[in-house]
């Protein structure tokens, strides 16, 4: 088989071959398939697209490139959900402890940031201590003591998603569907996780700008999930502003902590509940989701789900002390607020560009190497359909360089203000 041939057949439209799509992985994994005939390949997918068909083998190839990780001997339902990734989404966070406490075990396999999107290991190791390189024992145990994880992909979990990914990365072909279902649905099945809520974004934040892609990209990984007997769904959420009031690691480690003492910003509270009652749902302990919302609601309300939070920081070796004071996390030295210059309502936050200012001020990795400053970010103080007075602060810059002038041109030039908002609808859809 030859490898020129594959990417002629996908440059002219061709279908390929289970095949051809084994051979294109294995070798690739191996290294005997170079990144510049892959990078082809790659554009040749992003502009031409992959069948069901194509991307459910494109799946079960990535899978089969590494490990599989057997939970079978922990007992209790292994429900996880997995976001494709926006600002200042830290649902994750909050999610797996409150999930646990309600008697479901979590064993959540996160990643980290690139680009304008935060991580969940990033952020979570603004958190002193706290570790995500977890080994499938320690995993194992803590599933077993604690109830719920967030670590690393430990061992050598679809190794070839991890290379495909790096290449796509830099050659501009993340944002295709058959390629961003392949690469997580590779992972999840790995995970060996009985049931998943995919959170699917859409909006100026999100890989998938429209809701049209969004709805595809939701199919596809529904498709392929329940075709290897996964109990899988998806939400639709928004990402035209972003999640919440903060954006940078140790911001957002105050604010899940905020949320699970019931001190939580709204749309955050009610896609963390959204999504958490599907998965009580899935997992038996809820009939309705109603009444999944109302024991997500109880563990919030009685401190149990606060409680399981500690106890998660303190397996992974984090400094729990951060429960009751989040100041033990790095703080930055300037907090500069942005100030109005007109009077007006919040018509439009462009959640990727906002993204981008955080990662500007060292929050985020430009490059796979760049080492993160856990302290800055932002944290808004008005959001889409907010009235704002002249002189009134937008949000606050909080920064180790006292010149922002940079970020916070890029933050005006971000931020409309105007007569009327038009309503931001969180919850799009349900994918089943
Ligand atoms: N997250 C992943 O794991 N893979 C993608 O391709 C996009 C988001």
């Amino acid at each position: 088989m030859r490898m020129l041939d594959i990417i002629d057949a996908k440059r002219n439209k061709i279908t390929l071959s289970d095949e051809q799509i084994r051979f294109v992985v294995e070798s690739y994994t191996t290294g005997d398939i170079p990144d510049y005939q892959m990078s082809a390949l790659l554009m040749a997918i992003w502009f031409n697209g992959m069948t069901a068909e194509e991307t459910r083998e494109l799946t079960m190839a990535m899978l089969h490139s590494g490990d599989q990780l057997d939970l079978s001997d922990i007992p209790g339902v292994k429900v996880d959900k997995h976001s494709t990734g926006g600002v200042g989404d830290k649902v994750s966070i909050p999610l797996a402890p409150l999930v646990a406490a309600a008697g479901l075990i979590v064993p959540m396999i996160s990643g980290r940031g690139l680009g304008h999107t935060g991580g969940t290991l990033d952020k979570l190791e603004a958190i002193p201590g706290y570790t995500v390189e977890i080994n499938e024992d320690a995993f194992k145990r803590q599933l077993k003591e604690v109830g719920c994880i967030i670590a690393g992909a430990t061992g050598n979990i679809a190794p070839a998603d991890k290379k495909i990914y790096a290449l796509r990365d830099v050659t501009d072909t993340v944002d295709s569907i058959p390629l961003i279902a392949g690469s997580i649905m590779s992972k999840k099945i790995a995970s060996g996780t009985d049931a998943l809520v995919m959170d699917v974004k859409t909006g100026s934040g999100a890989f998938m700008k429209n809701e049209e892609d969004a709805k595809a990209l939701a199919r596809a990984l529904v498709d392929i999930g329940k075709g290897v007997g996964m109990d899988i769904m998806a939400v639709i959420s928004d990402m035209n502003q972003p999640l919440g009031r903060a954006i940078g690691n140790a911001l957002e480690i105050e604010e899940s902590i905020a949320l699970l003492k019931g001190e939580g910003p709204d749309d955050l509270l009610d896609l963390v509940l959204t999504i958490g009652s599907q998965m009580l749902h899935m997992g038996g302990k809820a009939t309705t989701l109603e009444e999944g919302r109302s024991i997500l609601e109880s563990h919030i309300a009685d401190g149990s789900a606060l409680e399981r939070f500690r106890m998660m920081i303190e397996a992974q070796g984090g400094d729990d002390t951060v429960i009751d004071d989040p100041t033990i996390m790095p703080q930055a030295r300037y907090h500069i607020p942005i100030i109005a210059g007109e009077e007006g309502v919040v018509t439009a936050m462009t959640s990727d560009k906002l993204g981008l200012a955080s990662m500007m001020l060292g929050g985020g990795r430009a490059t796979k190497d760049d080492v993160l400053d856990y302290a800055v970010g932002l944290t808004l103080n008005k959001k889409v359909g907010d009235s704002v007075a002249k002189g009134e602060t937008l949000l606050t810059v909080h920064s180790n360089r006292e010149d922002i002038a940079d970020v916070e041109r890029l933050i005006r030039n971000n931020i409309t203000i105007g007569k009327e908002a038009q309503p931001i609808t969180l919850i799009h859809d349900i994918i089943v």
